[in-house]
């Protein structure tokens, strides 16, 4: 947007088939109030659900939809791709996103769309069972990777009577998100940590109690994998350090495998000095037995006490070096969920807390430890964001950013 709050981009939008393709007219209107130009493309299951004539009438513009008949150039997929400041594809139906994926091209949106240089987002809605089949969230991921910007969804109820993720962003929502997103488009799309070393703690921790036993908990590491992948992705140099899961770590990370509290805590701290971004991202086990028996401890009486030690903070730890580095903690929380957080933010001196719920949100997906959703929100001094629920996938390619953004802003300022 310029200084007096307009946009002037142009805009190409492709509507692919879903009961939502009647909302996709509203966001035509919301984005030529911020003064864009839009031209829209329509897939041939978009026109089973809305006509071409209501987005004509809207914009004033033919509607393309056919590879070969709308003004008989063969080359409009290529012009329409260069015409455009952006792309987006609201709603993306699982079937796009899937041809997206694998690069097919056998109608105009998806044959423009592999012939784009510029960003491309995608506004997902589809039953909420098809959001969360393994194999649209592979191909979410793979896209993100690619830094396709993902816009959405929603949860709620749905047209087919379902309640869920899935549902169309607002399409208010939608246009604010994408002529807002100038800045961190050409960013991700681009090594925007580039030189940068981020050091990630991952996973539980095993805290022995003998040789034939240990007290852990229930995280997997999903969100810390997740967030290195991503900081590779933009292009920063990654230590993982890691207690045990059974996920394989990004190929280009630098992987130290620990088991106690202890061991990370050293590995950290040996590996702190030239780290510009800690992630703090481990649900470190806070106490460990105060010894570890030499042999199996046999059973004996009805109770069994273990005396149990505080283990270092890693986190507080970090963030009381001098310099120190972007220090961002988690606070997976089951109760008082940002109440906690703010008080980790303080209490560590962190400069972000990325607070998570654990147990189940109202529509009775898991979230939080083990489970493939978050709902997350970001908290620092001055600011609460809500990032709603999504895949850790989705998550950790906004909060890399989100992270990005706040390391820049505090090396400019
Ligand atoms: N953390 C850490 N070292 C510890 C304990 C926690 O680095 N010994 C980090 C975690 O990785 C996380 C943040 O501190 O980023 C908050 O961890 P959490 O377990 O939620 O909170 P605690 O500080 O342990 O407090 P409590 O268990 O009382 O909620």
């Amino acid at each position: 947007m310029d200084e007096h709050g307009e946009s002037n981009q142009k805009i190409l939008l492709g509507i692919t088939g879903g009961i939502a393709a009647y909302k996709s007219a509203e966001l035509v209107r919301r984005l030529q109030n911020q003064s864009c130009t839009v031209k829209v493309v329509m897939t041939a299951a978009a026109e089973k659900f809305i006509g071409a004539l209501t987005f004509q009438a809207l914009t004033g513009e033919p509607v393309y939809h056919d590879m070969y008949q709308s003004s008989g150039d063969a080359m409009e997929h290529i012009e329409l791709a260069r015409w455009a400041d952006k792309i987006i594809i609201a709603p993306a139906s699982a079937n796009f996103i899937a041809k997206l994926t694998h690069g097919l091209a056998d109608d105009l949106l998806s044959t423009l769309c592999l012939a784009a240089e510029v960003p491309i987002y995608v506004a997902p809605a589809m039953n909420q069972a098809m959001w969360k089949n393994p194999a649209t969230q592979n191909n979410i991921s793979i896209l993100q990777q690619r830094g396709i910007h993902f816009l959405g969804p929603d949860q709620g109820q749905q047209a087919c009577g379902e309640t869920g993720p899935g549902r169309l962003l607002d399409p208010q929502e939608i246009a604010a998100q994408l002529l807002t997103s100038q800045q961190s488009t050409q960013l991700t799309t681009g090594q925007r940590l580039a030189g940068k070393t981020v050091l990630i703690t991952a996973g539980p921790t095993k805290e022995a109690i003998d040789p034939v036993r240990f007290i852990s908990n229930h995280s997997s590491g999903k969100m810390a994998y997740a967030l290195a992948q991503q900081a590779l992705q933009a292009g920063a140099n990654v230590k993982l350090i890691s207690g045990p899961t059974s996920l394989t770590p990004p190929a280009k990370a630098e992987l130290h495998a620990v088991e106690s509290a202890l061991q990370m805590h050293s590995a950290v701290m040996q590996n702190i000095q030239d780290t510009d971004i800690f992630i703090a991202c481990a649900a470190v086990a806070d106490y460990r037995p105060a010894t570890v028996a030499a042999n199996k401890i046999k059973k004996q009486a009805d109770h069994l006490s273990i005396e149990m030690l505080r283990n270092p903070d890693i986190l507080t730890e970090v963030c009381a070096l001098k310099p120190k580095p972007l220090c961002i903690g988690f606070a997976a929380e089951t109760e008082n969920l940002l109440e906690n957080a703010q008080k980790k933010l303080n209490a560590k001196n962190a400069d972000l807390i990325i607070a998570n719920a654990v147990g189940k949100n109202k529509e009775g997906v898991s979230l939080g430890f083990n489970a493939e959703n978050n709902h997350a929100y970001i908290i620092s001094k001055d600011h609460c964001i809500d990032l709603g629920s999504h895949s850790k996938n989705q998550l950790a390619h906004q909060l890399i950013n989100h992270i990005a953004e706040v390391y820049e802003k505090k090396h400019t300022s």
